[in-house]
C-alpha cells in the first residue's frame, strides 16, 4: 500500500515555542506523519525562533512594524507562506490577531491551541482568571481557526485539575505540559485523514466529534 505523504506544516509563534518543538518532536520521531516546512514569527526575539534554528528548521521573522497596519502585515506573512508549500498552519502562540479575510483563505486548514476550556475563558491571561474565579478544572483546546477568535470548532481538550496550591505559574505549567500531547496528537490525526473539518464541524472516522463528545459524557 502507498502511504500517505507527510502533512506539511507551517508554525506560527511569538513566544517560547514549546509546542512547536513538542510537534517537531512528534515529526521527528516519526510517531506523527507530518513535517514542519516553515517557523514563521512576527518577532525575531521569540526564543522559539532559536529554538526552531537548533532543530535545523526553516524560519523567518515577519515583522510587524510599529507603523505598518494589519493588512501589510498579512500582505507580509502571505509571501513568507507561499514560499514553502504546506498543507496546514498552526498557530503555537501566535499572539497576533488575523484578520477574517486571512483566516478565510486557510478555512479548515488552519490549527490553533488555546489554553482554557474553550467556549470558557477566551482570550489573554487564562489561567490566572481560572485562578481567581475558583475553578477546580482547567485545561487546553485544539480548534480549527474560524474568524471568531478562539471559537473555532474544537478538535480536542485537556482536562487539568486546579490544586488548592496552584499559582498561575504552576497551573500554565501542567497546562503546558498537556498542550504538548494534544497538538501533535491532533496533527496525527489529521495527517492520517481521520479529523477533518466539512460544513462548519469537525468529524472523527466519518463520525461528528460533538456526537463523540457527548456519548462519552455520558
Ligand atoms: C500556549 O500556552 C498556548 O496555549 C497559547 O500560547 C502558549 C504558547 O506557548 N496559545 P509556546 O510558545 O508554545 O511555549
Amino acid at each position: 500500500m502507498i502511504g500517505r505523504a507527510p502533512l506539511s506544516l507551517a508554525v506560527l509563534i511569538s513566544g517560547r515555542g514549546s509546542n512547536m518543538i513538542a510537534i517537531a518532536q512528534a515529526c521527528a520521531t516519526g510517531s506523527i506523519n507530518a513535517s514542519i516546512e516553515q517557523v514563521i514569527s512576527d518577532l525575531s526575539a521569540a526564543p522559539g525562533i532559536a529554538a526552531a534554528r537548533d532543530l535545523g528548521l526553516v524560519t523567518q521573522v515577519t515583522a510587524r512594524a510599529a507603523s505598518a497596519d494589519r493588512e501589510a502585515f498579512e500582505a507580509e506573512l502571505t509571501r513568507a507562506l507561499a514560499e514553502r508549500a504546506h498543507d496546514f498552519i498552526v498557530l503555537a502562540g501566535f499572539m497576533r490577531i488575523l484578520s477574517p479575510q486571512f483566516v478565510t483563505r486557510y478555512a479548515g486548514r488552519m490549527l490553533n491551541i488555546h489554553p482554557s476550556l474553550l467556549p470558557h475563558y477566551r482570550g489573554l491571561h487564562t489561567h490566572r482568571r481560572v485562578l481567581a474565579a475558583g475553578e477546580r478544572e482547567h485545561g487546553a483546546s485544539v480548534h480549527f481557526v474560524t474568524p471568531e477568535l478562539d471559537a473555532g470548532p474544537i478538535v480536542l481538550q485537556a482536562r487539568v485539575r486546579v490544586e488548592p496550591h496552584d499559582t498561575e505559574r504552576t497551573l500554565m505549567a501542567r497546562v503546558q505540559a498537556s498542550e504538548h500531547v494534544i497538538y501533535p496528537k491532533v496533527i496525527g490525526w489529521i495527517a492520517e485523514g481521520r479529523v477533518v473539518l466539512r460544513d462548519g464541524v469537525v468529524w472523527f472516522d466519518g463520525a461528528l466529534v460533538e456526537d463523540l463528545r457527548a456519548a462519552a459524557a455520558m
